[in-house]
């Protein structure tokens, strides 16, 4: 065994295979093991990906001694049952977005890392990358003045399949839930940070949106008031395409950041754009050589003997949770298995 953490995947889709890939351009960690559900998924992604051991199962996976860190890349759905049974297992955790499907779930998951003393970040992979600190810095210096005005949009638009992950309600289908978040938690970040914190909750929130047949918001905007008086428009659906970009408007003049979520797609380069007042716009780069998941890799190798990273900590996800909630309140969002359930689920 070398000197780097032991990863192991559970599940084989899509960010499962980007992660792996970034995997490998990280310097702390390296791929030993894939769960699947089918051992013919498990072996197919550990010859594609480089894992060693590919498992029938996701507690087989657990199981695996040798298995420091696990990456859950399941759908929705199964983040509080797998991030429960990967700490009771002692495994330190990286959980893809949103780590639960409400706050309530979000307190039973973060009791079991407690628990058994275990790392656990919420996937959050734009909190990782040089970018985000930049902006958070330009906020915290005043390079526009005070903040005022928040616009952050995330959302896109998939071939109409109501059983497909996206679209279906016992999958926890629908915008917010999926990238919803990035918003929230972009907005919570500067808010905070223009408030002297790390991060901060809405005072009040507003939306609407459009339900659709599954019963899941199709697309949606939402207008939240922080500390400080400064307002954020936020926006997310899967079934419309809209520019993906957050804009950050102060006394003193405006950033803007086309690509916030995924900064310079993968790796390499990313700008974005600071205009003061009276002066002329200035191009900010940011150089990345690395893969943006690497990153996020590296992030919580760098972190686990203190168990949460600051780049998204344990009060970040939980603000993010109850924003959530407040958000799918307002458009009366309640999943089917919400209904029949108070209590997180585990299979
Ligand atoms: N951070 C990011 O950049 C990013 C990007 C995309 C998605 N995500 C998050 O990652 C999670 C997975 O998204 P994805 O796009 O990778 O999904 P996906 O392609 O559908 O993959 C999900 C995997 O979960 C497993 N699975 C277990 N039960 C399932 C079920 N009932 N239906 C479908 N799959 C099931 C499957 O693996 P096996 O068959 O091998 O068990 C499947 O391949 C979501 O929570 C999403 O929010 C994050």
């Amino acid at each position: 065994m070398s000197s780097k953490i032991n990863w192991g995947i559970l599940g084989t889709g899509k960010i499962a295979k980007t992660f792996a890939t970034g995997l490998k351009g990280s310097s702390t960690g390296e791929l030993l093991a894939v769960g699947s559900r089918t051992q013919d998924s498990a072996n197919a992604f550990g010859a594609e990906n480089g894992a060693s051991r590919c498992y029938a199962s996701y507690a087989a996976l657990l199981a695996d001694r040798d298995v420091e860190c696990v990456y859950i890349s399941l759908p929705h759905t199964y983040h509080v049952e797998w991030s429960i049974k990967a700490a009771a297992a002692g495994k330190h955790i990286l959980c893809e977005k949103p780590m639960a499907l409400n706050h309530v779930e979000a307190i039973a998951v973060f009791d079991a890392i407690k628990k058994h003393d275990v790392f656990f970040m919420e996937a959050f992979m734009y909190r990782c990358h040089p970018q985000t600190r930049k902006i958070a810095e330009l906020v915290r210096t005043k390079a526009i003045g005070d903040i005022r005005v928040i616009d952050a949009a995330f959302s896109f638009t998939v071939p109409y399949d109501p059983r497909s992950r996206l679209l279906a309600n016992d999958l926890a289908g629908g915008g917010i839930l999926d990238v919803g978040c990035y918003p929230i938690t972009m907005a919570n970040k500067i808010a905070g940070v223009a408030n002297g914190m790390e991060f901060v909750e809405p005072i009040d929130l507003k939306a609407l949106g459009h339900l659709g047949k599954t019963g899941v918001d199709e697309y949606t905007c939402a207008v939240a008031k922080y500390p400080g008086d400064i307002v954020a428009r936020l926006s997310t659906g899967v079934q419309v395409d809209q520019e993906n970009a957050l804009r950050i408007y102060g006394t003193e003049g405006r950033i803007v950041v086309p690509t916030p979520w995924k900064p310079s797609e993968i790796c390499g380069s990313s700008h974005f754009v600071v205009h003061r007042l009276g002066e002329q716009s200035q191009t900010i780069t940011i150089e990345n050589p690395k893969h943006l998941y690497a990153l996020e890799a590296d992030a919580v190798a760098a972190n686990i003997s203190r168990r949460e990273c600051p780049f998204m900590s344990w009060g970040d996800s939980m603000a993010n949770l109850r924003t959530m909630d407040r958000w799918r309140n307002e458009i009366g969002l309640v999943y089917d298995i919400e209904k029949s359930n108070s209590t997180p689920k585990v299979r």
